[in-house]
């Protein structure tokens, strides 16, 4: 076990009907005068957005809103987003939606928190954030875990450059979580939310730098607890219960509490994934579905003995002689477990066909960003992070 620190500041309030608390919580914050952000049309068409616009008028709340936020959100957005709040005022910000939207949000706290500086620049890498602005959601779609998260995901829409900022100042103030918001979920998303949600586990699972018991235990049971609601939810949407199981699981699985003890993982996939978006705008837990499998058979054997209890204690694999055997059987599972989801198990079936051109740019860009080599199962150069590509395709 190693050393580590949790830090989950984020107030949580879930259930049915608790985004109609959203006025009377974000006055309780000090808001006057709220930026209201949310993405395309879902949450006009739902009503949502009309409950929260009455919920802010009731308590004498004043807003500006700005839709259109995009899957993987774009960098032009985001600095809209700061001019408006600069302009109008406004002195606190809430999302209305799902990870794209909450890290748009993000990214314009940052903006707004240090008004002089640059905010890509945090995602190049080249500086870091001193300071934040006050932010709540309203989660939509149980996927990425933003809600709690330390982190905050832009495109860069001219460059196609996806990268990620992590910081513990932008975990949001409140997040409010009714899981009937996300009965209107298409099928796809539902699953992609799923299949993201057992990633930011797993990431932290296959890791050589240390382990817990009680680390483990929870990590095991929250995927266990999500592969089965996945599948509810794939023939019986309306499932309340499925629903909050799974909502509540997303919150869980990416606010640290399964990489307590650890070495906070290994998070290849999601690197290589976020590549796949930034250059083919792909829902993100799809892709990492489908590079999951390829991944996971090109590292095993660098980490072993993770990838054995996840077979016998997730995927209910029996121990077979060879331990090699063991833990091929349980990353099979593992996809089959996808594939009965709808979910792909390969970059063909995600609909993206990467040319060998378009592959090696994917492993320069990786190497560009993160150094060489990197990864916790096992460490992985550009050329293996190329040829898991290849083998995904
Ligand atoms: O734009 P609208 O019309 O709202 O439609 C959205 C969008 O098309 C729709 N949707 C959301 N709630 C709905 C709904 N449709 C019907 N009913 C509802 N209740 O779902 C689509 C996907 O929404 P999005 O916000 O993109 O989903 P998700 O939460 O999966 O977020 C994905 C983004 O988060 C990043 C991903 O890379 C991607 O950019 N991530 C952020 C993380 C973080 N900040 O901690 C961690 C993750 O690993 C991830 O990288
Ligand atoms: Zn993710």
């Amino acid at each position: 076990m190693l050393n580590f620190t949790f830090y989950t500041p984020t107030k949580v309030i879930f259930g049915k009907d608790v985004e109609n608390r959203t006025g009377e919580l974000v006055r309780e914050y000090g808001a006057s005068k709220v930026l209201l952000h949310y993405g395309g049309k879902s949450a006009e068409r739902t009503g949502l957005l009309e409950h929260i616009r009455q919920s802010l008028k009731g308590a004498g709340v004043e807003y500006v809103e700005l839709g259109g936020v995009v899957p993987n959100p774009h960098l032009d957005k985001v600095y809209e987003g700061i001019e408006l709040c600069k302009k109008e005022q406004v002195d606190f910000v809430l999302a209305v939606g799902g990870g794209s939207v909450i890290d748009s949000s993000k990214a314009i706290c940052y903006g707004m928190a240090e008004p002089d500086k640059d905010v890509w620049e945090l995602f190049e890498n080249k500086r870091k954030a001193e300071a934040f602005f006050p932010l709540a959601a309203v989660l939509t779609i149980a996927a990425a875990g933003s809600e709690m998260s330390n982190s905050c995901v832009i495109t860069d829409e001219k460059t196609l450059l996806k990268r990620a900022y992590n910081d513990d100042i932008a975990r949001p103030l409140f997040a409010l979580m009714d899981p009937e918001i996300t009965k209107t979920l298409p099928d796809y998303q539902t699953e992609s939310g799923c299949a993201d949600i057992m990633m930011h586990t797993m990431e932290r699972y296959f890791n050589n730098g240390g382990s817990m018991e009680l680390t483990d235990g929870i990590a095991e049971a929250l995927l266990k607890t999500v592969m089965h609601n996945a599948q509810i939810l794939h023939t019986d949407p309306d499932n309340y219960e499925a629903r909050a199981e799974v909502m509540w699981a997303s919150s869980l699985s990416h606010n640290g509490l399964t990489g307590c003890g650890t070495d906070g993982g290994d998070w290849v996939c999601h690197r290589m994934e976020h590549e796949v978006g930034g250059m083919f705008d792909v829902t993100h837990g799809a892709g990492l579905a489908a590079i999951w499998g390829s991944w996971a058979r090109f590292v095993y054997r660098d980490c072993l003995s993770r990838f054995v209890k996840f077979a016998v204690n997730v995927m209910g694999i029996r121990p077979q002689e060879r331990d090699e055997d063991t833990a091929l059987a349980g990353i099979k599972a593992l996809e089959d477990f996808f594939r009965s989801i709808g979910m792909p198990t390969n970059l063909r079936e995600l609909g993206v066909e990467p040319t060998d051109g378009q592959i090696d740019a994917m492993a320069h860009s990786l190497v560009s960003a993160y150094g060489e080599p990197f990864g916790s199962a096992k460490k992985l150069t550009r050329e293996d992070m190329a040829q898991i590509y290849r083998k995904a395709r």
